[in-house]
């Protein structure tokens, strides 16, 4: 382990979150500097603090999810102290691990991107997955109508028993149609698109004039380019790619998102479980299962 430089800290694992990022990562769809070890996201123990470190002391329970090095699959290792955020007492490690990274993206997208409330109807995609969980739940504790689209039945139990008023089979049905069908031709006022390639297009089909399309992930693939004046024909409609790091540039932003997500959880408006665990020694494993669509909800990996 390299000597801790001036603002880190020595961090022991404890439970790592798994997030598509990581896949995406490793697989070269966003490119990384080599050798490189994947994870944005982990809780764990300080061990021992770096020179000009205040925040944080030795046996603080801590995590972080946005580190865009990588670096937390792994058991122990140095982070800079300014990307980690204690863990309040009523929130366990694994449900951190799980969570930080992913809540904080739902809380910016809900809260910031598009600022969601009780007239809104939102579309929410891969409904059953990790941040689609998140964003479910929360965007209806806000009063919004919420749909959700998933690829399996076993999904949409899921997704509905998280507050998705209606849940779409897009592998079997026309989203977009069936969204019209069910706002009564009004249609959404935002989505939330982090599939990407198989459904950007029919995405903007959602939506009623001046809605908004926030595109914040790419699980199918690249999106195609698409021309500026699509926006106007459809509808003058908003598009944005939405990335967490800007939301959390500076300390008072991911301090702000973190509270409001650990608040969520001791307040009961997130059910936060932790839906998969797999040993750190299978992260290959986990790779594969979210990967091939086959979990719900958040993973970890225990050290
Ligand atoms: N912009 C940001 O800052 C930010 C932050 C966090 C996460 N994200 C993005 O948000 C998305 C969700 O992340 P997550 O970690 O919570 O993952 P996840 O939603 O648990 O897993 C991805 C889901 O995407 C759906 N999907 C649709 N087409 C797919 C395909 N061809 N291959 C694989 N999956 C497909 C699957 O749900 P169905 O089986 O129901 O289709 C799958 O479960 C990812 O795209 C991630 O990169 C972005």
């Amino acid at each position: 382990m390299a000597p801790l430089a001036s603002g880190e800290v020595l961090l022991r694992h404890t439970a790592i979150g798994v997030n598509y990022v990581d896949i995406a990562m490793r697989s070269g769809l966003y490119p990384v500097q080599l050798p490189f070890v994947p994870g944005v996201e982990a809780a764990g123990i300080v061990e021992a603090v770096g020179a000009d470190v205040y925040l944080f002391k030795k046996g603080d329970r801590v995590a972080y999810g946005a580190s865009t090095q990588g670096g937390a699959y792994s058991q122990v290792r140095n982070i800079p102290a300014a990307q980690l955020v204690k863990i309040p007492p009523a929130v366990d490690d694994k449900t951190a691990a799980a969570y930080l990274s992913k809540g904080m993206t739902a809380h910016a997208l809900l809260r910031s991107t598009y600022r969601v409330g009780p007239d809104d109807i939102v579309l929410v995609h891969a409904a059953a997955g990790g941040v689609g969980l998140i964003l479910c739940e929360w965007a209806k504790h806000l009063g919004a109508q919420v749909i959700g689209t998933v690829s399996s039945e076993a999904k949409a139990i899921t997704a509905k028993a998280h507050g998705a008023d209606h849940v779409i089979n897009y592998l079997e049905e026309d989203f977009a149609g069936r969204v019209r069908d069910l706002t009564a031709g009004k249609k959404a006022t935002v989505v939330y698109d982090s599939v990407g390639k198989s459904t950007f297009l029919k995405s903007l089909d959602c939506l009623r004039p001046m809605g908004m399309l926030v595109s914040f992930g790419q699980s199918s693939g690249p999106i195609d380019p698409l021309s500026v004046g699509e926006l106007s024909v459809k509808g003058a409609l908003y598009l944005t790619r939405m990335a967490l790091p800007w939301y959390i540039s500076s300390r008072v932003a991911l301090e702000q998102r973190s509270e409001a997500l650990f608040g969520a959880i001791e307040q009961g408006i997130l059910h936060c479980k932790v839906s998969q665990r797999f040993p750190l020694g299978e992260a290959a494993e986990a790779h594969r299962a979210v990967g091939g669509r086959q979990t719900t909800g958040s993973s970890i990996l225990v050290p």
